[in-house]
């Protein structure tokens, strides 16, 4: 199945009681949109240049709580786009399989679950399936579907950087994309880390990114350019990296596999399997587990 952006949300948040850069850039993304209602042939050619200077713009600009706050306005606002009863996109079915040869035991640690979807599959899947997500709405809307839905699964509200459960999990598996939202290398490092600390010794991590397609070069570079070039004129962001894209709301940095593989490389992981997403679909990582050390 193709996967288009639709997928994704469909609309900007407009964030209240946040900085002066967080209000500013949305006003700015929210001009891609305003485009999307003119005819087809102006916003088709339109759309692009836009996305490349209002995104480049934001990106500069926002620092990375600026960035944080956004995304969780975003969340906070479009609580309903991640109901299971209605958003069923297939990834989780479609790996399931694999997840199930590579999984050394039952135990999963479902984290940013949101409202249990994953879960779902996971549990009918055979998993003994903990859920995390911070927002309490989540926890509690994925509550009420686990009993809906007669499935088993223990839901927790906490943050997955201070969650307080035992380790040694067999399976650490994050929400779709959620490695490409990481903002900067040493959150994406931290990331890893802690999923070390949570899984068990020689356990399994997945995690999923938004691949950066070879064709993507140029509106990357200028993208990165605009971004570079705002952060230094305003005091913003002077950190922001290559690939880095604010669309729907949110923060995603696309990333090559040959840059994760680095990047597990770098933080001592073995890879186990690549499963490749096409377009904007979710390229899942299947990793071999070694804990540094499990100070939670
Ligand atoms: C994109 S939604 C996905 C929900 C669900 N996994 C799904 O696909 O239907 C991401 C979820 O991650 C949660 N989240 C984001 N950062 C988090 C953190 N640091 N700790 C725990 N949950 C977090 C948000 O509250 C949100 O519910």
């Amino acid at each position: 199945m193709s996967v288009t952006a639709s997928h994704f949300l469909t609309t900007e948040s407009k964030p209240a009681g946040c900085s002066w850069r967080v209000r500013l850039s949305s006003g700015l993304l929210a001009c891609t949109n305003g485009v999307r209602r003119f005819p087809a042939f102006i916003s088709r050619l339109l759309i692009p240049a836009l996305s490349v200077l209002t995104e480049g713009i934001s990106l500069g600009l926002m620092r990375r709580t600026d960035v944080d706050d956004l995304v969780a306005n975003t969340y906070q606002t479009h609580t309903r786009h991640y109901d299971p009863r209605h958003y069923q996109p297939p990834y989780e079915s479609r790996i399931l399989p694999v997840l199930q040869s590579y999984a050394p035991g039952p135990r999963m640690l479902d984290a940013f679950c949101g409202q249990g979807r994953e879960a779902e599959v996971f549990a009918g899947g055979g998993f003994d399936v903990t859920g995390v997500d911070r927002m309490p709405a989540m926890i509690e809307s994925a509550q009420r579907f686990a009993a809906e839905q007669s499935f088993a699964a223990n839901f927790v509200v906490a943050d997955f950087e201070a969650l307080n459960v035992s380790p040694g999990f067999d399976v650490v598996y994050s929400s779709s994309w959620m490695y490409s939202t990481q903002q900067g290398a040493d959150r994406r490092s931290a990331f890893l880390h802690r999923c070390c600390q949570l899984c068990a010794d020689g356990g399994l991590i997945v995690f999923s990114t938004v691949r950066r397609p070879a064709r993507s070069l140029p509106g990357t570079t200028l993208r990165f350019a605009v971004a570079r070039l705002t952060s230094w004129l305003t005091l913003g962001n002077t950190a922001t990296e290559f690939g880095e894209r604010l669309y729907s709301g949110l923060f995603w940095h696309h990333l090559s596999v040959t840059q994760v593989r680095r990047e597990l490389q770098q933080a001592g992981l073995r890879i186990q399997h690549v499963e490749s997403g096409e377009g904007a679909e979710p390229t899942f990582f299947f990793v071999v587990a070694q804990t540094p050390d499990r100070a939670v």
